[in-house]
C-alpha cells in the first residue's frame, strides 16, 4: 500500500454498509461498548429517564446505552440494523437478566407503532447515519406525546483526540496516508456544531430543545494495540482506510502508538477526549 485512500471509493469513505457493521460487532462489543457507561448515564440522566419508562434504542449496537438504560430499570427495546450487534448484545441482556432485548431494524424505518416510547435515544448511532432528518423524525414519531428523544452525537472533529492520533500513527509509517477526505466532512460530525443538531431535532418536532455540550468521550487505553483495537471496533471507516497495510505496517503503527501512548500516561491509562453533543427534547 502506498496511497490507501487513492484506492477506497469516496462513498465508501463517508458510509459503511450493513456488512462493515456486522463484521466489528464482536470488537465493539469487547473494546468500545464497556466504555461507554459513563457517557450512556449521563445522556439518559439528561434525558430524564425513569425506573419503569419504556425505552427505545435506536442504532444501537450491542447496547452501549441498552445495558446501562435497563441497568436504570427502563423496559427496553434495543434496535440496530445490524445483526451481529443485535446477537451480542441479545447475548448479554440475557446473561445478566436485563429487561432488554434486541431486535434487526433499519432506523430509517422504524418498524413501531406511533407514540410507544416513553423515551427514545441514540448514542454515537443516528449521529452518523446517512439520512438524519428521516431517522429522527422516525425517533419521534414513536415516541408518545410528552415524551423525550435524546440524541448523543459527536462535537468538534479537531477535537477528537484518538482521531488525530490514530492518523497521525499511520502517517508516522506510510507518509503519504492522507487519512479521511477532506473534501466532504464525515457523517459522522453533521451534527458536531450543537446550532445544527438543536435545528434538526426541532426540524424533526421536538419542543424545549435543549444541547448540553459539556460532556466528553474519555477512551482510557494502556496500549497501541488497545488504541488500534477501539479505533477499528469503534467504527468500519478506519479499517477501510487501512485494509490494504501489510502485517509489518500494521505493526509498525501498532509500536509508534505505544510510544504516543506512553507519552500521554504517567501511571495509570493514558486518557483521550472526544467533545459530545447531548441534544433533548419534547414531543
Ligand atoms: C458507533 S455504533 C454505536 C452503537 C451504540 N449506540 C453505542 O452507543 O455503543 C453505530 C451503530 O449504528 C448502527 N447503524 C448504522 N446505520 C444504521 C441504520 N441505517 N439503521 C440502524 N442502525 C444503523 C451500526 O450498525 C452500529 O451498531
Amino acid at each position: 500500500m502506498t496511497n490507501v485512500k487513492q484506492e477506497t471509493t469516496h462513498e465508501a469513505q463517508h458510509t459503511a454498509p450493513v456488512e462493515a457493521w456486522d463484521a466489528i460487532a464482536a470488537l465493539y462489543d469487547e473494546h468500545v461498548a464497556p466504555g461507554e457507561s459513563d457517557l450512556a448515564i449521563a445522556g439518559l440522566r439528561l434525558a430524564g429517564l425513569q425506573a419503569g419508562d419504556t425505552f427505545l434504542d435506536v442504532a444501537a449496537g450491542t447496547g452501549g446505552l441498552s445495558v446501562p438504560a435497563a441497568r436504570l430499570g427502563a423496559t427496553v427495546l434495543a434496535t440496530d440494523w445490524a445483526p451481529k450487534m443485535i446477537e451480542h448484545l441479545n447475548a448479554l441482556a440475557g446473561a445478566e437478566g436485563l429487561d432488554a432485548v434486541g431486535r434487526v431494524m433499519d432506523c430509517h424505518a422504524l418498524d413501531i407503532a406511533d407514540d410507544t416510547y416513553d423515551l427514545t435515544g441514540s448514542q454515537i448511532g443516528v449521529m452518523l447515519v446517512a439520512d438524519q432528518a428521516q431517522a429522527l423524525r422516525e425517533m419521534v414519531r414513536v415516541t408518545k406525546p410528552g415524551g423525550r428523544v435524546l440524541l448523543i452525537a459527536y462535537g468538534n472533529p479537531d477535537e477528537f483526540e484518538a482521531l488525530h492520533v490514530f492518523i497521525g500513527a499511520v502517517q508516522a509509517v506510510v507518509p503519504e496516508f492522507e487519512g479521511p477526505a477532506e473534501d466532504e466532512p464525515m457523517l459522522e460530525f453533521q451534527v458536531a456544531d450543537p446550532d445544527v443538531l438543536r435545528q434538526r431535532l426541532i426540524d424533526a418536532g421536538l419542543k424545549d430543545v435543549n444541547v448540553d455540550t459539556t460532556n466528553q468521550e474519555r477512551i482510557e487505553v494502556r496500549t497501541g494495540q488497545q488504541l488500534w483495537d477501539w479505533c477499528l471496533g469503534g467504527n468500519p471507516i478506519p479499517g477501510m482506510l487501512v485494509a490494504d497495510l501489510t502485517d509489518e505496517q500494521r505493526a509498525d503503527i501498532i509500536r509508534v502508538l505505544d510510544g504516543m501512548i506512553r507519552e500521554r500516561s504517567a501511571d495509570g491509562p493514558a486518557v483521550l477526549t472526544a467533545p459530545l453533543n447531548i441534544g433533548v427534547g419534547t414531543k
